[in-house]
């Protein structure tokens, strides 16, 4: 009999998780402490937009082998191997992060679980946080030493999260026994032929928050060139072009532009100085400071050169904005760097007109006051600068000469280099980037 999982925690991880093990032949019982998030994902809606998901959780739901519950009694007696894949948000006027909500499920989980059963944490957390709560399972489980707990880090890529899920480049498998191991070979055997990497506890951890810490670091990294490009007049857009064609450096993540946001890499770096800090090792992860720093100046550039564009000052200035959502594909706005900037303009007394394909409604929640248009063309009509912020593919392929006809004056600071500046000019836009030269 394959085991039968439950995931607890419907975020975006949860809710792949439970949608793509579903999938894959196992029965899945998804848990939320949110009533009303259950109701819609038990009738087939997604709370998230995230592209082929939906229908991965209709083809579970229809097989019977997907269902949601509140009902941590029912996960307990249901499930072989729990996953628990809860949000661990940056803590509010700290760096550190936020480990209530998993310590919150194993607490309400363990006193549950009396039989077999492996508990196995998926979430990103400060390294140290499994073997504390592996004792507080020991402690709290009636099963005692059956109930056993796991670290089973996540790596999975917004927008692409069904992909990665079915797909990912690795696993790794933090056990401190044999069983633990081969019951999670055993969960994933259906994925094939996938490097599996065994370590301990912190190692696993580890590799989560290093991961994400270096592909900070490369962004940073690029967006630290493009500081350099504008002070020297060069490209970075042919320098990373370049950089890419050298094999030790590969070109993913290596995009200039308005820099990373969303739910995990900038919490993720600076819950993991923190963590650095209290083991004493702090020193080792100052570069993360400069990461994070290079990050946030490029915001700041961005709203500086939008206002240059507008003659030194937005007052009177209306600025169309294109993007919410942090990435392309996400509607996700959480430290969304485009927001930030269409935030910021609004707050030095720019007219601010926001449009994104998907975020618009979770945008229009977080900030009521900024303006929204209905399409990008409505945003930017009357616009003195418009600012490309997030690289939805439809506004790569924007028409040029169509916006050029709505806007007040064609300037526009494209802030992900996503554009053909060529095709701007052309068409008669001042066409400024970031990292670039200003002809
Ligand atoms: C990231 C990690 O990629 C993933 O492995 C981990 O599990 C969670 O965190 P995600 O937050 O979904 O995933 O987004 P990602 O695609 O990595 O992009 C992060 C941010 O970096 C976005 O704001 C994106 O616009 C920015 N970015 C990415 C760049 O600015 N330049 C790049 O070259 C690549």
């Amino acid at each position: 009999m394959p085991y039968r999982l439950t995931v607890i925690g419907t975020g975006y991880l949860g809710i792949t998780h439970a949608a793509c093990m579903a999938d894959l032949g196992f029965d899945v019982l998804g848990l939320d402490v949110d009533a009303d998030k259950i109701n819609r994902l038990n009738a087939g809606e997604l709370p998230i937009h995230e592209p082929g998901l939906e229908q991965v959780l209709r083809r579970g739901l229809d097989s019977g082998r997907l269902r949601f519950t509140t009902s941590y009694e029912e996960v307990a007696a249901f499930g072989d191997v729990h996953f628990i894949c809860v949000g661990t948000p940056q803590k509010r006027g700290e760096y550190a992060a936020d480990v209530t909500y998993m310590d919150t499920a194993v607490e309400t989980l363990a006193p549950l679980l009396e039989s077999e059963c492996l508990v196995v944490g998926k979430s990103t957390v400060p390294v140290g946080t499994a073997e504390r709560l592996a004792e507080k399972l020991a402690r709290l489980a009636p099963a005692g030493g059956e109930a056993e707990l796991a670290w089973n880090p996540e790596f999975l890529r917004e927008g692409f999260a069904v992909h990665d899920t079915l797909h990912p480049d690795r696993i790794v498998f933090g056990v401190r026994s044999e069983r633990a191991e081969k019951m999670l070979r055993e969960v994933y055997e259906p994925l094939g032929e996938v490097p599996v990497v065994v370590t301990d506890f912190a190692t696993a951890e580890l590799v989560k928050t290093a991961a994400n810490a270096f592909l900070a670091t490369k962004i940073s990294f690029i967006n630290a060139m493009a500081e350099v490009c504008e002070a020297a007049h060069a490209d970075v857009e042919l320098l990373s072009e370049a950089l890419s064609y050298d094999d030790r450096i590969g070109g993913r993540y290596l995009n200039a532009g308005l820099g990373f946001g969303g739910g995990c890499l900038p919490k993720d770096i600076r819950a993991f100085m923190a963590r650095a800090g209290e083991l004493g090792a702090d020193q080792a992860l100052t570069f993360l400071r400069e990461v994070d720093a290079i990050n946030m100046r490029r915001r700041a550039r961005m709203v500086d050169l939008a206002r240059e564009l507008a003659g030194g000052s937005f007052h009177g200035c209306t600025v169309g904005v294109l993007g919410a959502a942090f990435k392309p594909n996400s509607d996700d706005i959480r430290d969304s760097p485009a927001l930030d900037v269409a935030v910021t303009i609004g707050h030095q007394g720019g007219q601010v007109s926001v449009y994104d394909p998907i975020a618009l409604d979770n945008a229009r929640k977080a900030h009521p006051e900024l303006n929204y248009g209905v399409s990008a063309i409505e945003a930017v009509r009357g616009a003195h600068v418009v600012l490309l912020l997030t690289e939805w593919q439809e506004f790569v392929q924007l028409d040029p000469v169509e916006l050029g006809a709505v806007v007040a004056t064609r300037r526009i600071v494209d802030g992900r280099n996503a554009l053909n500046a060529d095709l701007w000019r052309s068409a008669g836009w001042q066409y400024r980037a970031l990292g670039r030269p200003n002809p």
